[in-house]
């Protein structure tokens, strides 16, 4: 049997009501399949923290995580604590200490789920954005000049270094290969004369050691037309930190909204922990209700357990989350439903040991 070792970071608002859903699901798993065994670690950062310390984390918590196999995060930001200050000293901190720089986001509409975009078929909606997560446009590289005085100027630079550009660009290449899927660049190199004209060239070279893999180049401004007129268009996506925050906020209410947008940042060489949470944020407007949808939570924990080795449990996490999606009886209110936050975790639960009681009694 494998041992896990899970660090939790529920953080803010509605992060630990989803959490602890995808636990929920993911200590399932573990009583139901022998080869595994979780062993999770809470710690209680966020703004919350903040408030009482004077700091999102401890000064050692990076220390602290390093030992982990993985991290599963809800959510961090409140009002009270600067938003620029709470992710800068947690979430983006650990993205960038554990150099996970490439961010995972699947926009895939799912059965049952009732696209914005009239006469869609799931098909059409299929994406893999690939996300630099590392540096680019929030690199947190700048200036604030002459503050408060009428010649007051702010700098926000755009970093864009070639051994940043070229990985990121390899990884989005080798996962088009593999998946045997187009790829497609989205960037601005018209406006953005340095960093993104430096983008496309390097898309271009990298282009030539894959030859067998579709390309296409878009500029970000069109691209999000197209993700909404023709999303067909979009297979295997890259793009950089800020064009593929916006555009998975965008692809997110293409395929049921920000509830079930789940992201992975991983650290290919796994020489650190990678960290596993839904895109959303901390949902202050409905925190404490009871009423977050903890779909995109649980699907960050099936990128999790496939990230661990366990491909088929990823497969039947989603599996399950389509089957309830059909059935729509237990929906949070933002899919139309009336089931709380928990009930939609239990039924993610009972959905999945069904599906196994089939499949043993099919074996038998
Ligand atoms: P948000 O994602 O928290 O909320 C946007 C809207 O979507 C809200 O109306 C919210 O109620 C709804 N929503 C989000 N997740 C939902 C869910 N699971 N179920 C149902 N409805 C859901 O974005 P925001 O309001 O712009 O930001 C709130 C805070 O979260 C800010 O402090 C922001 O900086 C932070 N934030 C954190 C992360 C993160 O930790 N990864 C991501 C985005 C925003
Ligand atoms: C996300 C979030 C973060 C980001 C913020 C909260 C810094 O919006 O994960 O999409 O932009 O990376
Ligand atoms: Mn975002």
């Amino acid at each position: 049997m494998s041992n896990y070792n899970i660090a939790v970071i529920a953080g803010d608002g509605i992060g630990p009501e989803v959490i602890a859903e995808g636990i929920k699901v993911l200590k399932k798993i573990e009583e139901i399949d022998d080869r595994i065994s979780f062993n999770f670690t809470s710690f209680p950062w966020g703004c919350e923290y903040y408030v009482n310390h004077g700091e999102m984390m401890p000064s050692d918590g990076i220390e602290k995580l390093k030992e982990f196999d993985a991290i599963y995060l809800g959510a961090v930001g409140y009002p009270g604590v600067p938003d620029h200050i709470s992710l800068w000293d947690l979430l983006l901190k650990i993205r960038k200490e554990f150099d996970q720089y490439v961010n995972i986001r699947p926009i895939k509409l799912l059965n049952g789920v009732p696209s914005i975009i009239t006469d869609v078929k799931k098909e059409q909606i299929d994406m893999l954005f690939i996300r630099e997560n590392s540096e680019g446009e929030y690199a947190g590289a700048g200036e604030w000049l002459f503050k408060g005085k009428p010649e007051e100027v702010v700098l926000q630079t755009g970093v864009f270094s070639r051994k940043g550009t070229e990985r990121i660009i390899r990884y989005a290449f080798e996962t088009a290969r593999k998946l045997n899927k187009s790829l497609t660049s989205i960037s601005k190199g018209n406006a953005l004369n340095y960093s993104m004209v430096f983008w496309d060239q390097v898309f271009e070279e990298v282009a030539k050691e894959y030859p067998d893999v579709e390309t296409y180049s878009y500029l970000v401004d069109a691209a999000s037309m197209f993700m909404i007129k023709q999303p067909e268009r979009f297979e295997v996506v890259v793009t950089s930190n800020l064009f593929g925050d916006i555009l998975t906020d965008l692809g997110a209410a293409l395929a049921g909204g920000l509830g079930l947008a789940a992201g992975a940042n991983i650290n290919p060489e796994r020489t650190f922990p990678s960290m596993f949470e839904p895109i959303h944020g901390s949902a202050p407007d409905i925190t404490g209700q009871g009423i977050a949808n903890p779909l995109a939570a649980i699907w960050s924990a099936s990128q999790l357990i496939e990230f661990l080795g366990y491909e088929e449990w990823q497969e039947k996490i989603l599996q399950a989350i389509d089957t309830l999606l059909v059935d729509k009886t237990c929906l949070t209110p933002d899919m139309g439903g009336s089931a709380t936050t928990s009930e939609v975790g239990d039924e993610i639960v009972s959905i999945l040991l069904s599906a196994i009681k089939q499949k043993t009694l099919e074996k038998m």
